[in-house]
C-alpha cells in the first residue's frame, strides 16, 4: 500500500490539540495496553493507575534516557535507591509532618472534601473573575475569598472553613501499633538522598559540586486526584539533589533550568511552544525552597506543572544534622582558609515526575490526519522513546520463505534494540501499518519476494530503477508520512541506530 502522496499529516508545530484529546488518549491507553485504571475489576481505587506492556516500555524508555543523561554520562552524579519507608523522625525534621499540606474545604452537607484552590480556579474559569485566582494566596485569604464570592461546593452546598490537610500517607510498621510505630509512605524521594549524604561522601569522597540521584515511588494522599495520571496518589519521581558551595547556587540553578528544558525538547521531543518556565512566588513555594522555577506544559486540560526546580539551600542537611545529631557538614579540602573548610553545602533540586512526563509525551504525540484517503489517529513519538521502534512483517504470512526471512531480520534487530522490535503478521499490510501508527511505531519493515529472490520467473536478475540488485533489500515505511523506501538490511540497521541517537 503506497500512501505516500495522499498524506496531509499534521503540522509539526501543532499547538492546539484535536478535540477530545484526553478522552481519546484515555481510551487508546486502555485499548492498546499503555495505562489501565488501578484495581479496575473492583471498581478502581481513586488516584491509582496501572501501566500495561506498552506503558511500561514507554516509561522505561523515558526513565532510562533520564538516568543515562543525568547519571551515567556524568562524573559528578551518584545514583542511590533508598527505602520507601523511613524513620518518622526524617519527616519531622524535614518539615513534612508540620507543613506538607494542601488547602482543604468540606461540603457541609455531603461531607465531601475539595481542594480550596481548585474550587477557586474553577470559579475563575466559569466567571472570568481573575481576582479570585488562588495563586499565591494564604489559607486565610482563600477562606475569605470563598466566603466573599459565595462559592459553593460542586453540588451547590455551603462550604466550611478552609484548613490544612496533611497529604502524607501514614502507616504503621511492625506488629504493635502505637506512636513509635508510625511511618509514612514517602511523599518525596529527596529525603532518601539527604539522609544518605554522609554515606556517599564517606564512601566516594566526591568534590563539590556533586549530586545524588534516584528514581522511585512517592505517595501523596491527594484530596482530589484528577486529569488521568496527572494528579495521582502514587507516583514515580526522578530526582537530583545537587550539592554546591553556598555562593555557587545560582550558577547550578541556571544550569539545571537549561538542562531540564533541553531534556524535554531534545530528548523527549516535546514541542518547545508548549513549554513555559514559571518562577514561583514565595507564597506558593514549598517550605524548604528559597527560589523555585517550574517547567509548565500545555496539557489538553490547561497549562500545568510538569517539572520542578528548587533551591533548597542548606535547609535539609541542617535540619537532619540538628535532629539526628549526626554531623552532615562537608570538609572542603580545596579551601585554603581553615575557617571555611567545614560547612553545610547548599542544594539545588531538579525534580521530574515520571508519570507526568509520560502524559506530556503522549498528549504531545497524539495526532489525527488523513493518509491514503482515510482518517487515522497516530502517536508521533520520537524514535528515542517509542515503545516499539520497528515492526517487522512478512508480506504474506502463508509463504514460509518470507516468514523465515522476516524472523531472521526480526531476531537480528532484536539483539540491537532489545524489547523494541515487534513481529507483526496479523491481517493485511495496510491494517498492520495502522495498528503500528496507533501505538507510535516509527518504522515498519516489510519482507517481500524481492527480498528473498535474486531472479524473476524468466531468470532475469531483480533490479531496482538504478540497476541495483533487490536481493536482501526490504521496504521501510515511515509512520509520519506513509512514505516508503527500499533499503538493504545493513542500511536498515544504520537508519534505526541513527534514529535513536
Ligand atoms: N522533592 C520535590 C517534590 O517532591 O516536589
Amino acid at each position: 500500500m503506497n500512501e505516500q502522496n495522499a498524506s496531509n499529516h499534521a503540522d509539526q508545530e501543532l499547538v492546539a490539540y484535536p478535540e477530545g484529546t484526553m478522552e481519546k488518549l484515555i481510551s487508546l491507553s486502555k485499548r492498546k495496553g499503555f495505562i489501565y485504571q488501578g484495581s479496575e475489576i473492583y471498581g478502581g481505587l481513586a488516584g491509582t493507575w496501572d501501566y500495561g506492556p506498552l506503558g511500561v516500555a514507554l516509561k522505561n524508555n523515558i526513565q532510562n534516557l533520564w538516568w543515562k543523561r543525568f547519571v551515567l554520562d556524568r562524573e559528578d552524579m551518584y545514583g542511590i535507591d533508598a527505602a520507601i519507608l523511613m524513620n518518622q523522625d526524617v519527616w519531622k525534621a524535614s518539615g513534612h509532618v508540620a507543613g506538607f499540606a494542601d488547602p482543604l474545604v468540606e461540603d457541609l452537607k455531603t461531607k465531601k472534601r475539595y481542594r480550596a484552590d481548585h474550587l477557586l480556579e474553577d470559579y475563575v474559569e466559569k466567571t472570568g473573575d481573575e481576582k479570585a485566582h488562588p495563586k499565591g494566596l494564604t489559607l486565610q485569604q482563600m477562606d475569605a475569598l470563598i466566603k466573599e464570592k459565595g462559592i459553593k461546593s460542586p453540588e451547590g452546598n455551603p462550604l466550611g472553613d478552609v484548613r490544612q490537610f496533611n497529604m502524607m500517607l501514614q502507616t504503621s510498621v511492625g506488629a504493635i501499633q502505637d506512636d513509635s510505630s508510625v511511618s509514612y509512605l514517602r511523599p518525596e524521594t529527596a529525603q532518601g538522598m539527604f539522609v544518605n549524604f554522609k554515606n556517599v561522601v564517606d564512601s566516594f569522597h566526591p568534590k563539590l559540586p556533586f549530586g545524588l540521584a534516584q528514581v522511585g515511588k512517592a505517595f501523596r494522599n491527594e484530596i482530589a486526584p484528577r486529569d488521568f495520571i496527572f494528579r495521582v496518589r502514587e507516583l514515580e519521581q526522578m530526582e537530583i539533589e545537587y550539592f554546591v558551595r553556598p555562593n555557587d547556587w545560582r550558577e547550578s540553578f541556571d544550569y539545571f533550568q537549561n538542562e531540564q528544558k533541553d531534556f524535554l525538547i531534545n530528548t523527549l521531543g516535546l514541542d518547545a511552544s508548549k513549554i513555559h518556565q514559571v518562577e514561583i512566588p514565595e507564597s506558593d513555594r514549598a517550605h524548604y525552597s528559597k527560589h523555585s522555577v517550574d517547567h509548565e506544559f500545555d496539557f489538553p486540560f490547561g497549562q500545568k506543572e510538569l517539572l520542578g526546580l528548587a533551591y533548597r539551600t542548606d535547609f535539609d542537611l541542617n535540619a537532619h544534622t540538628t535532629a539526628s545529631k549526626v554531623d552532615l557538614s562537608y570538609f572542603d579540602e580545596s579551601e585554603e582558609d581553615a575557617t571555611k573548610k567545614r560547612f553545610i553545602p547548599h542544594c539545588i533540586e531538579p525534580t521530574f515526575g515520571l508519570g507526568r512526563l509520560l502524559l506530556a509525551v503522549m498528549a504531545n504525540a497524539y495526532r489525527e490526519d488523513t493518509l491514503g484517503g482515510e482518517p487515522r489517529a497516530y502517536m508521533k513519538f520520537s524514535p528515542k522513546i517509542a515503545p516499539i521502534l520497528v515492526a517487522v512483517s512478512p508480506l504474506l504470512k502463508n509463504k514460509p520463505q518470507l516468514v523465515e526471512k522476516a524472523r531472521e531480520i526480526f531476531n537480528t534487530l532484536r539483539k540491537v534494540f532489545p524489547g523494541r522490535v515487534a513481529f507483526d503478521d496479523n491481517g493485511n499490510i495496510g491494517k498492520r501499518y495502522r495498528r503500528q501508527d496507533e501505538i507510535g511505531t516509527p518504522f515498519c519493515v516489510v519482507i517481500d519476494f524481492d527480498t528473498v529472490e535474486a531472479t524473476d520467473e524468466s531468470g532475469a536478475a531483480k533490479l531496482d530503477a538504478n540497476g541495483i540488485a533487490l536481493l536482501n533489500t526490504v521496504t521501510v515505511r515511515h509512520r509520519d508520512t506513509g512514505e516508503q523506501e527500499r533499503v538493504t538490511i545493513d542500511k536498515l540497521k544504520e537508519m534505526l541506530v541513527a534514529s535513536v541517537e
